[in-house]
């Protein structure tokens, strides 16, 4: 930061003085949180091919290290995907951990006034719920994708997904784990996605029910896209 004579801060670039304030922080939230949404909506989509059988899914597996071929070589365009992901997920946990920060701040003792509860729910909900889905996907890359957690020596075979999800939701608990935080993704995209549009601006009077609306179906359809998967495993409907 720079002083100007009349005392006022400038930041270096625009990019960082838009990071450094409160609304910029909250565009990379709602930015990096659209990134987000389209990834878990394309995977959960890609998961249901489960549902075609084993040929279908693993030649999918096949298909996302291929493309990009001859341009691009095997599991290049995976691997920018990835970078741009984990990108994603640092810069969308710092703006929310340091939102937090500043907003304990400015109220640092409660006030006195009855807090509304719909607000209250919320921010509690995104926070512990981000908290439960930021354990679950490091459990999540050391299960399906790395295979070092969750399966007997040498059961997980790299790129044979239908078998290694069989595998996986066979055992009961793992597949109560993702039940579990697939609730906490399903209530973290019905609030995310809200407070998103409200911060890029799209909410109006006129449309904020409607919007409601959508936040809420979006969040439902990945929800129950995702829990078909463990659920017709331990239903014996997949095997
Ligand atoms: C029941 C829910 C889910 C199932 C059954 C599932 C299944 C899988 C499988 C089988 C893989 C490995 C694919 C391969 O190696 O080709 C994978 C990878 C991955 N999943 Fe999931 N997933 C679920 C939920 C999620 C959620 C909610 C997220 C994000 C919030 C997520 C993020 C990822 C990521 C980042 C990868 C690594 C992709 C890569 O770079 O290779 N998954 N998932």
């Amino acid at each position: 930061m720079t002083e100007t004579t009349a005392g006022t801060k400038i930041a270096p670039n625009r990019l960082l003085a838009l990071w450094s304030s409160v609304i910029g922080k909250k565009v990379v939230m709602a930015a990096t949180g659209a990134v987000l949404i389209l990834y878990v909506l394309l995977h959960m989509v890609g998961n249901l091919k489960i549902f075609s059988g084993p040929v279908e899914i693993n030649a999918y597996s096949h298909f996302l290290r291929e493309v990009g071929w001859p341009e691009l070589g095997y599991g290049q365009l995976l691997w920018i995907v990835r970078s741009v992901l984990f990108l994603c997920v640092i810069l969308h946990i710092t703006a929310a951990l340091q939102l937090t920060s500043i907003n304990r701040q400015a109220r640092p003792v409660g006030y006195g006034v009855k807090k509304n509860v719909e607000t209250t729910w919320g921010a509690l909900t995104m926070r512990w719920g981000g908290v439960l889905l930021a354990i679950f996907i490091v459990f999540h890359l050391f299960h399906l994708t790395a295979g070092m957690v969750g399966f007997q020596p040498g059961q997980f075979e790299h790129l044979m997904v239908y078998q290694n999800v069989v595998a996986a939701f066979s055992l009961w608990p793992v597949a109560v784990f993702y039940l579990i935080a697939m609730c906490a993704l399903c209530l973290h995209l019905d609030h995310g996605i809200w407070s998103g549009l409200q911060t890029l601006g799209c909410v109006n009077i006129d449309n904020t029910k409607s919007l409601r609306t959508v936040s809420r179906i979006i969040a439902l359809i990945i929800f129950a896209g995702f829990i078909s998967v463990p659920i017709s495993v331990l239903a014996g409907w997949v095997r």
